[in-house]
C-alpha cells in the first residue's frame, strides 16, 4: 500500500473493482467508446490509468492479434488484476502517467479511459502523451457520464475530491499547450470524449 491517499484509494478499491463499477448497460455502451477511439489493427497502444484492465478485450479486438497493447498504472493492487487478464496479452507497466518508461516516438494511440481527472499533474501526462506518440499519433480522454456527474461523483470520495474533467475548451488548451495540433472533443450526450492528435512532421 501506498503513503499517497490518492493512490491508496485505487489500491484498497482494486479486487471486485469491475463487479462494482461495470454495470451491464456501461459494458453496453463500451463498444461505441472504444470505436470512437478509432484504433486501427497492427497499431501499438498505451492504455494509461488501465486499472484492472477493463477495456483490454476491447482494445485487443480493435488492434487485432497484430496490434500491441501496453498499460500503465501507478497502483500496483489494479495491476495485479489487469495482469491475470492473459488472454489480452497486454504488457504492463506499474509507474505514473507523468513519467512514462518509454521511448519518444513508440507509440500509434494512447487511450486513458475513467483516469485522467486522477492524474496529480494532467498537464505534464498530456506532454508525456505527445512525447510518446509518433507524428501524426492519436490520444483520446474518455469517460462515461457527463462532466457534472464525474465530477460529483468524485467529490463524494475524499480522496478523489476535485479531481474533475476539464471543460472541452480546457482540454484543448492544455493539449495545444502539450504540442497537439488538432483536437476532436466529442458532444455526445451521455460521455465525455476528447480525441486528439500530434501533427505529421
Ligand atoms: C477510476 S480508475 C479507472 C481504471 C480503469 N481505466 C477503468 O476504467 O476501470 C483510475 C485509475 O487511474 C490510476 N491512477 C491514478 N493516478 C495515476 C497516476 N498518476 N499514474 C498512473 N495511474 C494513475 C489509478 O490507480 C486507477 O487505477
Amino acid at each position: 500500500m501506498s503513503a499517497n491517499p490518492r493512490q491508496e484509494f485505487f489500491d484498497t478499491l482494486a479486487a471486485g473493482w469491475e463487479d462494482r463499477n461495470s454495470t451491464p448497460e456501461t459494458r453496453d455502451r463500451l463498444p461505441a467508446v472504444i470505436r470512437a477511439f478509432r484504433l486501427q489493427p497492427g497499431i501499438r497502444v498505451l492504455d494509461v490509468g488501465c486499472g484492472t484492465g477493463v477495456l483490454f478485450p476491447y482494445l485487443r479486438e480493435a488492434v487485432g492479434t497484430a496490434g500491441q497493447i501496453l498499460a500503465l498504472d501507478s497502483s500496483a493492487e489494479m495491476l495485479k488484476w489487469a495482469a491475470a487478464k492473459t488472454a489480452a496479452r497486454v504488457v504492463t507497466l506499474h509507474a505514473p502517467a507523468e513519467a512514462i518508461p518509454l521511448m519518444d516516438g513508440c507509440l500509434d494511440a494512447v487511450v486513458c479511459f475513467c483516469a485522467f481527472p486522477h492524474f496529480r499533474d494532467t498537464a505534464q501526462v498530456a506532454r508525456e502523451f505527445h512525447r510518446l506518440l509518433r507524428p501524426g499519433g492519436s490520444a483520446v480522454v474518455a469517460r462515461p457520464g457527463t462532466r457534472d456527474e464525474i465530477n460529483a461523483h468524485h467529490d463524494r470520495h475524499t480522496a478523489i475530491a476535485g479531481d474533475h474533467m476539464a471543460c472541452p475548451v480546457g482540454m484543448r488548451t492544455m493539449f495545444t499547450a502539450a504540442g497537439f495540433t488538432r483536437a476532436h472533443p466529442d458532444g455526445r450526450p451521455g460521455r465525455c470524449l476528447f480525441r486528439t492528435e500530434k501533427g505529421k512532421r
